[in-house]
């Protein structure tokens, strides 16, 4: 049956190359995806091509890219190389598109993804001028049934000026029933969110849509594009363990209940590494109120370990995507998707005293946490939820390897290059050495703490000997640093390709 069955939208089928020509020079377009799944897969393709041939006669046909999170290479990928993108926000993880804007070609605004739809709503970026989202179904009565991510779309359809609709039958129809559309208002209209657990339903399963609004339809049946995640290896089966042996003694203090509270997992390998272990964990009917749905929540899900899951949207291997569409009318009886001002709201995680666990690319002897910087200066990805979480959570944990490129890189360092979470934020820190607790220590304690259990040998008497001369050297204050060599493992690192002394 088709994908497209209210004959108001009929009417405004038509090519993804006909649909890129209503976006102008300098527009802002609000686009669907988040994390490689639910992102447009046509339009942007299409529209990539056009600013390619506009920039090639000599004209400009620059615009504003805003989503949910991460796309794939049919989005970030093509429209950065073409150098058209003037601004990117929030969340990016492409290769083309990280290097756009270390290159300085694109801007990118890095924000939290719970305020990047507000902000938007709010008019902070002026005026939303196109949305292209991916949807899955167009309903009889004209109301229409997202797709794999939910993220920011819910803003996008309220502010566009023009939406274009991109109706991909690859994704299950079977996905209908799985979303919880719920949306914010303008301050000081905003009542409380009345949800009181991860799995509450609150609004819609779909987006309520003005027509009018509606100036293209186009068809796609492409597959959401993940990389798959890295094996388990040794290392990452190390840091899932202590994680485990973490929460499992929260319980025996009677600081957690049996089935835990719900489980936020971060982005990336290690988080995915984590949630594999908690397949053969001792916990059982556990709940997750996270941000996107990875492989090893798919797995909880099949061996009946977790009952619940609220997410925004899927991050799966190609494999597990496949699984998830077989399978979408048993799992949306496990998965609710929401719109990301909800998944990631401070006021329901810390309702619901979320566990957080998310990665790093650096850490410091005092608990401050880089997710985002390479050597203080070079963006990986981005923030995306990780701040939402950290500053919200019951416990908020980082997971990481000890180091980086081979062991010349520590990821526990005397000072962070860059700051995204705080030492009032961070408070549990485990890499595949151990845990570091840093609950209710000064910044000294927590120096002795995380140097003790998570440094990697190699580094543990550099760390040592810094600590114990800042000790020497701060003659009794709070934070014990030797200021002139805060930075100097990162400036070892530039001028000698190691941070080892
Ligand atoms: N210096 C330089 N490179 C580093 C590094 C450091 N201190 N630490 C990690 N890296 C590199 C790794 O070598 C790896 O590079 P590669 O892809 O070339 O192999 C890359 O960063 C990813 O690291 P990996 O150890 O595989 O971890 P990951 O896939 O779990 O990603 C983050 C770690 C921090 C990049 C990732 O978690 C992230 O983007 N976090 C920010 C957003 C976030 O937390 N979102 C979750 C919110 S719900």
């Amino acid at each position: 049956m088709s994908r497209i069955r209210s004959d108001k939208y009929r009417s405004k089928v038509m090519s993804a190359d006909e649909a890129a020509k209503i976006i102008n020079n300098g527009d802002n377009i609000g686009l669907s995806g988040f994390t490689g799944s639910g992102y447009p897969k046509v339009v942007p393709v299409a529209l990539a091509r056009r600013i390619s041939e506009t920039r090639e006669r000599g004209d400009e046909l620059r615009v504003s890219l805003f989503t949910g999170a991460s796309t794939a290479p049919e989005l970030d990928g093509e429209l950065a190389a073409t150098g058209g993108v003037a601004m990117r926000m929030p969340y990016q993880s492409d290769p083309q598109m990280r290097d756009a804007i270390n290159k300085g070609i694109s801007e990118y605004y890095d924000v939290h993804l719970s305020h990047s739809g507000p902000q938007v709503r709010a008019g902070f970026w002026g005026n939303l001028d196109v949305a292209i989202i991916e949807v899955s179904i167009i309903k009889e009565d004209g109301t229409v049934v997202p797709s794999s991510s939910v993220g920011n779309n819910n803003v996008w359809l309220e502010k566009a000026d023009k939406i274009i609709l991109e109706v991909n039958s690859w994704q299950s129809e079977d996905l209908e029933g799985m979303h919880d559309i719920y949306s914010m208002h303008l301050p000081p209209n905003n009542n409380p969110i009345p949800l009181l657990e991860a799995g509450s339903r609150i609004g819609t399963t779909f987006y309520d849509i003005d027509p009018e609004r509606v100036v293209a339809v186009v068809e796609s049946d492409q597959p959401d594009r993940n990389s798959p995640f890295k094996p388990l290896d040794d290392q990452s089966k190390a840091i899932a363990g202590n994680f485990l042996d973490f929460l499992a003694n929260e319980v025996k203090q009677g600081r957690m209940p049996d089935n835990l509270l719900p489980l936020q997992s971060g982005v990336g390998n290690i988080a995915n590494a984590v949630l594999a272990g908690l397949l053969d964990g001792p916990f059982e009917k556990l709940t997750s109120y996270t941000e996107v749905i990875q492989d090893g929540m798919v797995d909880l899900i099949d061996a009946g370990k977790l009952t619940v899951a609220s997410a925004t949207a899927f991050s799966l291997s190609p494999e597990a995507a496949e699984r998830m569409n077989d399978k979408a009318a048993f799992y949306r009886e496990h998965i609710v998707l929401r719109p990301q001002e909800i998944s990631n709201n401070p006021e329901v995680i810390r309702r619901l005293g979320v566990v957080s666990c998310n990665g790093l690319i650096e850490a410091d002897l005092f608990g401050n946490v880089n997710s985002t910087h390479i050597m203080g200066t070079r963006m990986q990805n981005g923030i995306g939820g990780s701040g939402d979480f950290t500053r919200n959570a019951y416990i908020s944990c980082f997971v990481s390897p000890s180091v980086a490129k081979g062991g010349d890189i520590s990821c526990i360092v005397p000072m962070v290059s860059h700051v995204d979470h705080t030492e009032h934020d961070a408070m549990v820190i485990i890499t595949e050495q151990g845990v570091a607790d840093l609950r209710g220590l000064s910044p000294k304690q927590r120096a002795q703490q995380v140097i003790d259990n998570c440094a990697h040998p190699d580094y543990k008497p550099m760390l040592q000997d810094y600590l114990e001369r800042g000790l020497k050297e701060a003659k009794g204050k709070h934070t014990p640093h030797v200021m002139s060599e805060a930075l100097s493992w990162h400036t070892r690192m530039l001028e000698t390709g190691s941070m080892k002394a």
